[in-house]
């Protein structure tokens, strides 16, 4: 019997909650089976993955600098589709996804899927507590549920051509970079989360961290490259994981206070 499948990416978890939320709704209004592959861990994205034609995809990330988040782009190439039907999905901390979902969306009809649909959501922000704060939230659901319904009234349908134009540009934008008081690009890639003395050495980390990179024997260590998805900071039960570095907790107060005003799902149908 064929399924529907939910495919995500996501460091603190706003992504898997909308992506999952979609993919349960459909299966279950279109009777189908229902299979998660949650490749947020680094091993998941060893395996090249096929969905066949005969399946649905929802797949989501998160918006890193208005794009899909550059660490995904080898493993996403290798999510093949043989025609079948799809839907995009990304999730941004309320200050924009940029060009991000006309990215996620031209990998999918790369690879060989059908997009049918796709939407940007909101999630609360990886760097911040404060920034679209719970969200998705009740609302949010609220559209999340249309949404499903309304792809399955399409697949029902079978119009699959028609889908509004997605909202980006391309060729896409450079990812978005934060600027100091001096309007200087600044540049945060190498800035890492520290460890205080809270910690009491559960190791939770570790296995959270998306990239593999925070060492076993010393948690305050790195083995790799951090990419600040918060999954350390958020997840630590002791709130022992924090960033001193300047420029990113400029940029992390100025998005606080310039993205204050709440932004609705966009959806593409
Ligand atoms: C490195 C990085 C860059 C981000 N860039 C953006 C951005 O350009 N625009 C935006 O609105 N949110 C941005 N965010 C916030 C995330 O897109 C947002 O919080 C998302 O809901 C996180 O998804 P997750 O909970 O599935 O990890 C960024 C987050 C990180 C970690
Ligand atoms: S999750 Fe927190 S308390 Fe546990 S090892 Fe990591 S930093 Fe320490
Ligand atoms: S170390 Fe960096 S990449 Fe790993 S979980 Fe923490 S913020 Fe994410």
């Amino acid at each position: 019997m064929s399924k529907v499948i939910s495919m995500f990416f996501s460091g603190t978890g706003t992504t898997k909650k909308v992506v999952t939320s979609i993919g349960k709704s459909i299966s279950k209004e279109l009777k189908k089976e229902y299979e998660i592959i949650d490749f947020t861990l680094p091993h998941v994205r060893e395996d090249e993955v096929h969905i066949r034609k005969d399946e649905i995809l929802i797949i989501g990330v998160p918006v890193y600098a208005g794009r899909v988040p550059n660490v995904l782009l080898d493993y996403l190439s290798k999510i093949k589709g043989e025609g079948a039907l799809c839907v995009p999905i990304v999730l941004y901390g309320n200050r924009n996804f940029d060009d991000a979902l006309v990215e996620l969306s031209d990998i999918c009809t790369g690879n060989g899927f059908s997009v049918i649909a796709a939407a940007g959501f909101i999630g609360e922000h990886s760097f911040s507590r404060i920034l679209a704060k719970g969200r998705p939230d009740q609302k949010d659901m609220e559209t999340v549920e249309e949404f499903s319904k309304d792809i399955v009234s399409k697949i029902k349908s079978s119009s699959f051509d028609m889908i509004d134009q997605i909202r980006g540009t391309r060729p896409y934008r450079k990812y978005y970079r934060p600027v100091n008081p001096q309007g200087d690009f600044v540049d945060i890639r190498r800035v890492k989360p520290l460890t205080n003395d809270k910690c009491n050495d559960c190791k939770i980390c570790v296995d959270l961290c998306p990239m593999g990179s925070i060492n076993y024997e010393d948690v305050s260590k790195f083995d790799s490259i951090c990419i600040k998805c918060g999954a350390c900071e958020k997840g630590c039960p002791e709130g022992a994981k924090y960033y001193s570095d300047e420029d990113y907790l400029r940029h992390k107060i100025e998005l606080e206070i310039e993205f204050q005003a709440r932004k609705e799902p966009e959806l593409f149908l």
